[in-house]
């Protein structure tokens, strides 16, 4: 299993591109299957988790190809309604294939997910969802299996903010019969970005971005052609670390309107941002801020960017608490942090960091991933050499980062073992 190996100490310089976001990216290739025919999607990024959605689309019976960045794929064979265990337990977001499976071919055999290394991530709120659309539901041998003669349009209130949840209601009401309204929608960018895709196909869809959005279901959706928007988390990620690090850095192809909370909370650190439309320029303090932080729903700031903020305050000039709001077990890179000498105590759903002046590099590993990115963060900073196990995780969703991280003057490798 590869590993990435870290010499901390160098003040990133430089500049890069950033890539496709990986969240929009997935319910967006499943809302090829909405339509007869080819759907070509540019700026797709190259990840493992992209590959894993391609595997059950195909195995879903869609026709798929892949030229570097441009993925086609033609739902008109669509055929099979089952996904597997095998298949999505590598990967939560399939269960995005759950709407359009209903839509298109009113029966979905679907694996649970499962737990995962954040949480217990129930899905309970996609099921409520497809019931108000009038399907039958139910579980049997760790599946979800769900039929209808047809969705109606519905009213859905989502308890909690979801944002698959949302995506997933969505792509089941672009074709039910009749008006489907979502209440405490997710309005969250790649939630807009899908409703922009699937209103290209010929969706009626209205208010995505606020919390309430109608649809008014269509007889049938067309296939499209569209760009991937930037990923904001991976945005955020380098902006933390050229923070961290005392570095200079430009990101180019970005959506700075994307990132107002992570902006607003990293100026609070004594970091300097300057923004044009799609680029962000940043410039870390000589001596970092501390600052309180509250993961929330968007606009509020990511939970994905909840672990790499707090390595920044972990060499923070002072105390700062870390709340997070959305999983319930998203602290599973502090153990880590620890034994590279960050002073962190967990209470609950909140963290308690005292800045030290160093970490200090250790061989360390993390089950999700974006606590992988937040230790190659902690890597870049601490002295001598981190050793960051389990790199398939960053592989999921994280595009060359190695390659990135070293064109910034980084002393990164990655060693396959
Ligand atoms: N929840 C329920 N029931 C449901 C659905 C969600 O209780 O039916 C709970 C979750 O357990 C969680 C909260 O609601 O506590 C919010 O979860 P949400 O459904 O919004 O998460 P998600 O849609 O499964 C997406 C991203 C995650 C990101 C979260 C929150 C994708 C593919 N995944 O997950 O991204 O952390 O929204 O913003 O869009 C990542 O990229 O590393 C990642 C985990």
């Amino acid at each position: 299993m590869d590993k990435i190996v870290v010499e901390g100490g160098v003040k990133l310089k430089g500049e890069i591109e950033i890539s496709g976001a990986k969240n929009a990216a997935l319910p967006i290739l499943v809302s090829s299957l909405l339509a007869d025919g080819e759907s070509v999607y540019s700026n797709v990024p190259r990840l493992m988790d992209i590959e894993s959605i391609k595997l059950l689309l195909s195995s879903l019976g869609a026709r798929i190809e892949t030229d570097d960045r441009t993925v086609r794929i033609d739902g008109s064979g669509l055929h099979n309604h089952e996904a597997p265990y095998d298949l999505v337990r590598k990967m939560r977001a399939s269960i995005l294939v759950l709407g359009p499976l209903m839509a298109r071919l009113k029966k979905a055999r679907v694996s649970l997910p499962g737990g995962c290394a954040i949480g217990a991530r129930p899905i309970n709120f996609h099921l409520k969802g497809l019931q108000r659309f009038g399907a039958a539901i139910s579980l049997k041998h760790g599946y979800v299996e769900a039929s209808t003669d047809g969705l109606k349009g519905a009213e859905i209130f989502f308890d909690i903010v979801t944002v698959t949840g949302t995506e997933n209601m969505m792509m089941a009401a672009v074709l039910a019969d009749g008006i489907t309204t979502l209440r405490n929608a997710a309005q969250e960018p790649e939630v807009v970005a899908l409703a922009e895709v699937l209103q290209k196909m010929g969706a009626k869809i209205e208010g995505a971005g606020t919390p309430v959005i109608t649809v008014s279901g269509v007889e049938s959706l067309n296939p499209t052609s569209v760009s991937i928007i930037p990923d904001r988390i991976e945005t955020g990620t380098y902006m933390i670390a050229a923070a961290l690090t005392n570095g200079e850095i430009t990101l180019k192809n970005c959506r700075p309107n994307h990132l107002e909370a992570v902006i607003n909370k990293l100026e609070e650190t004594g970091t300097r941002i300057e923004t044009k439309e799609d680029q962000i320029r940043v410039t870390g303090p000589s001596v970092i801020k501390s600052a309180d932080l509250k993961t929330l729903p968007y606009p509020g700031f990511p939970t994905d960017l909840q672990a790499q903020f707090m390595v920044l305050m972990s060499v923070a000039d002072g105390k700062s608490v870390i709340s997070e709001t959305i999983f319930e077990n998203r602290f599973i890179h502090v153990s880590e942090l620890e034994r590279m000498g960050a002073d962190i105590t967990i209470s609950g759903h909140s963290a308690l960091i005292k800045g030290v002046p160093n970490l200090s590099g250790a061989p360390v590993m993390a089950t999700d991933l974006r606590a992988s990115a937040s230790l190659i963060l902690a890597g870049l900073v601490a002295q001598g050499t981190t050793e960051v196990n389990r790199v398939y995780h960053i592989d999921r969703g994280y595009e060359a980062i190695e390659q990135k991280f070293k064109s910034l003057g980084a002393r990164i490798n990655r060693i396959t073992v």
